[in-house]
């Protein structure tokens, strides 16, 4: 690819990675059995017995400004809603389906009420759409490695229908980078096997992606996934390549680069729970704590966050989703600056947390307490000010009788004296503005 291809990439994402945060959200029709949404393949459900899904599917109190504002209070700053998921349910009004949201008792368009929603409350919009498609007849099914259908003989499908496919694949996209205004993220789902690349026309559904809304950026799942063909992580990328990494249900031990080392847009995928789509019985939710750490994380490894909610078959978020959600944007509201618009501070992470960095400041996270003053490695004279971020106050640089020792490290402390040992203000996550010289 050409090096105007990596120039206009780093043009596309700027927003992106400043403002590092954002919401996923899951929904459609299988919010009612609420096994998650993979539920007709890992059940091999028949659409005939999926049916009564769509017959029920009426979210009532479907309120998406309630979800905005849930989103802007979170301190997150887009949002990527599932226009499409696996099993086909099309959330938006398609002129190419009768098999969508406008069709259900709910007689709505979801998607179009989610991005006038969110944009109403400031929040740039994604929508996810499913490569994948277990409903439409043309889409491989028996023998396919996920279809619901693929023990079934009788689901043999000729492969030489597969372009019917692509055709209505590429005109709902087509119809939702028309229909919908601006859109700031369209965010793919998945390549598998032979499925990847130009077995989805994807040349031609980038070039139509670039060609109706040229700012808009795009994941990486249109290409193989990892090292193989023209993946992002190569030195030369493929056009179809997308403009960030997208690591699911992982934080990349050391950040992410191409094969040349240099850095490139990614973006975290992650549960609140461990289901994407809604599932009453999963109430392993991660911690306001741990999200909290695990957005410092990403940051300080120059990736985002994204997120994921699974609203239920009433239109809900459920409640502890919201509930951590509200505490980690209280945490943000205080301490947001060491987030947007930081990145990686080229720093060996320290004992005590980690760093983030923008420019001439340095946010040292701290997430456990130290035994004396806290030690900055090699940043001896480097310190100009130090603040606790939260509040402003005065934070002590000095090296003390029991630090003498170290004298290529720097030392901050929260309180004097300065040689002792102080809880910190905040135990999920302290942070001190730190201005370098
Ligand atoms: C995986 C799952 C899919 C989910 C996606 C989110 O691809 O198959 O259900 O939407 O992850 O990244």
């Amino acid at each position: 690819m050409s090096h105007t291809y990596k120039e206009e990439r780093t043009e596309r994402t700027k927003w992106f990675l400043e403002d590092r945060f954002g919401m996923f959200i899951h929904w459609g029709l299988y919010a009612i059995p609420a096994r998650g949404e993979w539920v007709r393949s890992v059940e091999q459900i028949s659409i005939e017995d999926y049916q009564v899904y769509f017959d029920q599917f009426n979210p009532a109190r479907y309120d998406p400004r309630a979800w905005a504002k849930a989103a802007k209070a979170a301190g997150m700053k887009y949002a990527v809603l599932t226009a499409k998921h696996h099993d086909g349910f099309c959330l938006f009004d398609s002129k190419l389906t009768d098999y969508k949201s406008t069709n259900t008792q709910a007689g709505r368009d979801l998607v179009r009420e989610f991005v006038e929603a969110f944009r109403a409350e400031g929040l740039k919009v994604g929508l996810y759409y499913s490569l994948i498609d277990w409903y439409h007849p043309n889409f491989p099914a028996y023998g396919d490695r996920i279809h619901p259908m693929r023990e079934n003989e009788a689901y043999k499908r000729d492969p030489s229908k597969f372009g019917a496919y692509l055709d209505y694949m590429h005109g709902q996209v087509r119809e939702l980078l028309t229909d919908y205004g601006k859109l700031d993220i369209m965010w793919f789902d998945f390549s598998y096997g032979d499925l990847k690349g130009e077995a989805w026309r994807a040349n031609e559904l980038m070039e139509m992606i670039r060609s109706l809304q040229p700012h808009i950026i795009v994941d990486n799942r249109l290409e193989a996934s990892g090292e193989e063909g023209g993946s992002i992580y190569k030195k030369d990328p493929s056009f179809f390549s997308g403009d960030f990494a997208s690591p699911e249900q992982i934080i990349p031990p050391s950040g992410l680069t191409d094969e040349d080392g240099n850095p490139i847009p990614w973006e975290a995928c992650i549960t609140l729970n461990n289901n994407w789509g809604y599932a009453s019985s999963d109430h392993s939710y991660k911690s306001a704590r741990t999200v909290i750490r695990k957005l410092v994380e990403c940051v300080s490894k120059n990736g985002n966050l994204l997120l994921n909610v699974g609203p239920d078959a009433t239109g809900v978020i459920p409640q502890q989703s919201l509930e951590i959600l509200e505490e980690v944007g209280q945490w943000l509201r205080l301490n947001g600056e060491s987030i947007y618009g930081c990145g990686q501070a080229d720093l060996p992470k320290p004992d005590w947390g980690r760093y983030t960095r923008r420019g001439d400041k340095l946010y040292a996270h701290l997430f456990e307490e130290s035994i004396g003053p806290v030690n900055l490695a090699e940043l001896a004279g480097r310190i100009k000010q130090a603040r606790l971020l939260s509040d402003g106050s005065e934070i002590f640089i000095s090296r003390p009788w029991n630090a003498v020792m170290y004298p290529n490290d720097a030392f901050i402390n929260l309180a004097r004296p300065e040689h002792f040992s102080y809880p910190l203000p905040d135990d999920r996550n302290t942070v001190v503005e730190l201005t370098l010289n």
